[in-house]
């Protein structure tokens, strides 16, 4: 292994250093992938593996540069890229204390502190999933089955109906069909102008569905939409669940994180009221991904939807400390302990500034588009998601021409009839020079193609 630790060295200097010189990798063309580099496997060990390995690695799309801003994650947090490189060298798997040891008292005490910060009662608990998607699958199954208790052995057999927004993520529609409720059984609700749930037309489709013999069950409000990063008042929501009995969830995969900072937790003011909560630590807290924690207020349902006995596994130890009984999977990576390396690292009060910093930079943005005529702004304050056009320019066409030419990683979106560039201030790496670069990046670009930008919007639009 240490000839391996020593190449692992070598290649890390060398990406590190290609991040520095040319912070996108020029796109190898899907077409292309397979003349241009030597991934096919045959039959006989390759003899140049270390220099395939190299190109491997530095034609592979760079996510913690300073031009990155692509995606809900980005950058490299150096604590919390440690604390993965030691997960995966020690590869426990989560399912017993037998086998994983004090990482068990690492996943456990992560949840606590969440819990606590939420202000949930001591009988709350939680787990880690592979990912939002999945965090809201769990969040979902709990509530079907909280809804009725027979589910897990009968299956589903009444007409049940859930709710989330028009602007919400979609594992939610996915996760409907996938637990056997039914894409047809997830209502959409409208949004206001500034992309949150609106709670009276929650609280109509509701009646609606009583009225027409529908069981609701479930109503997931969103912290940080997807593209505008809009937070659902959680409060009214909460009210509404709690007159009809519902299964209150918030979807914090994108911004929940706002809970580590004073400045920022009031825009889930009531989740404490919120029957479960989840939150990507690889989006705001800029661990590598994946790293997804589901919380309940209820630990009786988390053990009543996923606790299943398994005589070949669980031989030692209480199931407080054998998270397999707890958890969607059975063998399950240590994804706690790159989160568990930052925070013990940097203190609470350490990721209370990183999510301070998400918002101060989208400030700067912000401030900057409304300061430049040549840009239009269509997203909102108190969101690190911030989207706009420039000069008029398609956005589709502006980002995939930014990413064809390596000249910058960002995506668009779209809300109501807008289409946008959208800007994700969520690498808490970059400082305010930085997000004044994407702009001059981006200018430049703009100037120097303006012919070609032309020409392709007005091939689309004939
Ligand atoms: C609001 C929201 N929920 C859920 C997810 C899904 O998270 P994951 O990509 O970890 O499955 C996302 C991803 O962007 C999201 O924005």
């Amino acid at each position: 292994m240490q000839n391996e630790l020593e190449l692992f060295n070598k290649l890390a200097s060398k990406l590190f250093e290609a991040e520095q010189t040319t912070p996108v990798a020029p796109p190898v063309p899907a077409a292309q992938l397979f003349d241009e580099l030597d991934i096919s496997l045959d039959e006989q060990p390759a003899a140049d593996f270390e220099e395939i390995l190299e190109k491997l690695v530095l034609n592979t799309p760079r996510t913690a540069t300073r031009l990155f801003f692509n995606q809900l994650f980005g950058g490299r947090n150096p604590k919390a890229t440690l604390g993965d490189l030691l997960a995966v060298l020690l590869n426990n798997s989560m399912y017993t204390y037998k086998v994983a040891g004090p990482q068990v008292g690492v996943e456990k005490e992560i949840l606590r502190q969440i819990c606590n910060l939420i202000g949930y009662p001591e009988t709350s608990d939680g787990t880690f999933a592979p990912g939002g998607s999945m965090s809201n699958f769990m969040a979902m199954v709990m509530a079907r089955d909280a809804h009725n208790k027979k589910i897990i052995s009968h299956g589903v057999q009444q007409k049940l109906v859930l709710y989330t927004s028009a602007e919400s993520h979609y594992s939610i529609p996915k996760n409907a069909a996938l637990m056997g409720v039914g894409r047809e059984h997830v209502r959409f609700i409208e949004v206001d102008r500034f992309g949150k749930m609106k709670p009276s037309a929650l609280a109509e489709q509701i009646a609606t569905d009583l009225a027409d013999g529908f069981h609701p069950f479930f109503v997931n409000a969103t912290a940080g939409t997807t593209v505008l990063g809009a937070f659902d008042a959680i409060e009214p929501l909460a009210d509404i669940c709690q007159k009809h009995n519902l299964w209150l969830h918030v979807d914090g995969a994108y911004c929940g994180s706002v809970i580590f900072s004073k400045t920022y937790k009031h825009l889930v003011s009531g989740l404490e009221r919120a029957d479960s909560f989840s939150v990507n630590a690889h989006k705001m807290m800029g661990t590598p991904l994946t790293c997804s924690i589901i919380v309940t207020k209820h630990k009786q349902f988390l053990h009543h939807s996923f606790s299943t006995n398994a005589a070949y596994l669980y031989q030692t130890d209480g199931d407080d400390y054998n998270l397999g009984k707890t958890s969607l999977q059975c063998g399950r990576r240590n994804d706690a302990l790159k989160f568990w390396t930052l925070w013990k690292s940097v203190g609470t009060r350490g990721l209370e500034t990183i999510v301070d910093q998400q918002f101060e930079l989208a400030t700067v943005a912000r401030d900057y588009i409304e300061n430049h005529p040549d840009y239009t702004l269509y997203s909102f304050n108190d969101s690190i998601s911030v989207c706009f056009n420039y000069k008029g320019i398609p956005a589709q066409q502006l980002c995939t021409a930014l990413y064809e030419q390596a000249t910058l990683m960002v995506g668009y979106g779209t809300f109501n009839d807008d289409e946008f560039v959208r800007l994700v201030t969520i690498n808490a790496g970059n400082n305010k020079a930085d997000i004044l670069n994407f702009f001059s990046v981006l200018e430049d670009f703009v100037s120097e193609n303006e012919v070609m930008l032309a020409s392709e919007v007005s091939s689309e639009t004939s």
